[in-house]
Parts: structure tokens; sequence; C-alpha cells
């Protein structure tokens, strides 16, 4: 990816405004979250999750098979034709000239973005990116390892759970399925189950609750009651 560029292990540097992370399980409700959030804020909103999955889609479309995944290190990420361009509300992700949007969404780039995620060049190369674009601050960044890798001297710092037929049901809802059946929930929450796993067993930053993060259970909560508590934690602490 260009554009930015940092030292894929430096150590944070000091941030021009400030920063929100929320880290949580996948269908948690970060994304959405974290979108109105930034928007009420005026800040951007950094979707931490597109980065990898927009990785993932790139070495698929150049056709490097997921088996070599593991030997790749940071020169083979940097020939990418990969990019990160900030937007009025956060960031968007091109591949050449095209913006990259529901080809990020789709269930093969979804499950291969998760393994991607486990090896560490990977996650040291958008490290780098990921602190390169937050550099100015006044942003809501969601993740997995927001508020424990990526910004740890974050202001805020949020971990949204949710159990999981929520989650299934979420998700399911984002994909258009209003009035899921039992066995498609089931399955959506097998295949969320398998991501969780994935995320938080992996070796490199794994998923996990940031120890200084407001825990905030979205299971009953509205989505607006969600983002108002986050809201009012934020200009209640600013
Ligand atoms: O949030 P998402 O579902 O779009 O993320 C896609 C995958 O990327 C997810 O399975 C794990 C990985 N990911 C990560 O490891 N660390 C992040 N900060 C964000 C996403």
């Amino acid at each position: 990816m260009t554009g930015p560029k940092a030292p894929a292990h430096g150590s944070p540097r000091p941030l021009a405004g400030p920063i929100v992370t929320l880290d949580g399980p996948a269908g948690a409700g970060k994304s959405t979250t974290a979108r109105e959030v930034a928007c009420r804020l005026g800040f951007r909103h950094l979707n931490s999750g597109t980065f990898y999955r927009a990785l993932a889609f790139a070495l698929l479309d150049a056709e490097i098979v997921p088996e070599r995944w593991s030997e790749l290190r940071t020169e083979h990420f940097d020939a990418l034709p990969l990019r990160v361009e900030p937007t009025s509300e956060g960031f968007r992700t091109m591949l050449d000239a095209r913006v990259l949007e529901e080809e990020l969404r789709s269930p093969l780039v979804t499950g291969e973005a998760s393994r991607l995620a486990a090896f560490a060049p990977v996650r040291a190369w958008l490290l780098g990116v990921q602190r390169e674009v937050g550099r100015g601050g006044r942003l809501v960044a969601d993740g997995r390892d927001m508020g424990t890798v990526v910004f740890p001297e974050a202001e805020l710092k949020f971990y949204l759970t949710a159990d999981l037929s929520a989650r299934a049901r979420r998700r399911l809802r984002d994909h258009g399925v209003d009035a899921p059946t039992v066995a498609e929930i089931e399955e959506e929450a097998r295949r969320i189950e398998d991501r969780d796993r994935c995320d938080s067993e992996r070796r490199h930053a794994p998923l996990r609750r940031p120890d200084d993060a407001y825990e905030i259970d979205t299971t009953r909560l509205e989505f607006d009651q969600q983002v108002e508590a986050i809201v009012a934690r934020v200009l209640g602490a600013g």
C-alpha cells in the first residue's frame, strides 16, 4: 500500500489530535458504530478491517495464492498497486484506479483476510500504514488491536461485545437478510465463531480487550443508544 510510509516497528508518535478506539469480535457493530461516532464528533473513521481485506483482495487479484502468504515480506506488499486515500469521512482503499468497496465484503475475502491477519509481516506492514494515516489524530479507529497495539496511547478506548446470535443476526441483516431462518442464523454464527477463534488465538496482536477500555455489551442496545453512550463519554472526557 503506498502513500503513507512509516517505520513498521516504530513506536507510536505523539498525536496531533485525539483518537478513540473501538475493538471487539466480528459482528459486534464496531464499524457502523465507529462511522456514526466519527460523524457526530467531526472526526475521521479508520476502519482497519478494510485494510486487511484490501490487502487480501490485492494478493488474490495478483494471483498470489494463500498458500504462499506465509512467505511474503514488506517488499511484496510495497510492490502491490494498493493505496489508501483520505476522504472527508475516513479513508478508502484503491487498487490502481479502482476504488475497493463491495468486493471487500465477499465471503472469500472475509475468510482470507482473517487468515492473512495472522502473519507477523502483514501486521507489521499494516501497522505502519495505520499509524501514518492516523498521525493527525481526530480519529475513531475500529478493529481488533486498535487500543492494544496500533494506538495504545489513544485517549479513549472501547470494547464492544454482543452475544453470538445477536452478532449473527446483525451480519445477516447487513447482507440484506432481514428475516433469517434458524438454520441461516446457526450457519452465520458458526462462521463468526471460526473467525473469532482465528482472530483471538493468533500469536501476533490477537483480539483482546485493552485493559483500559470501557466494555459495552450491545446485545440489547439500539444502535443510537450505543452511539450515544460512546459520544457522551468522549465529550465528557474532553
Ligand atoms: O473488521 P473486519 O471483519 O472487516 O476485519 C476483517 C479481518 O481483518 C478480521 O477477521 C481480522 C482482521 N483484522 C485484524 O486482524 N486486526 C484489525 N485491527 C482489523 C481486522
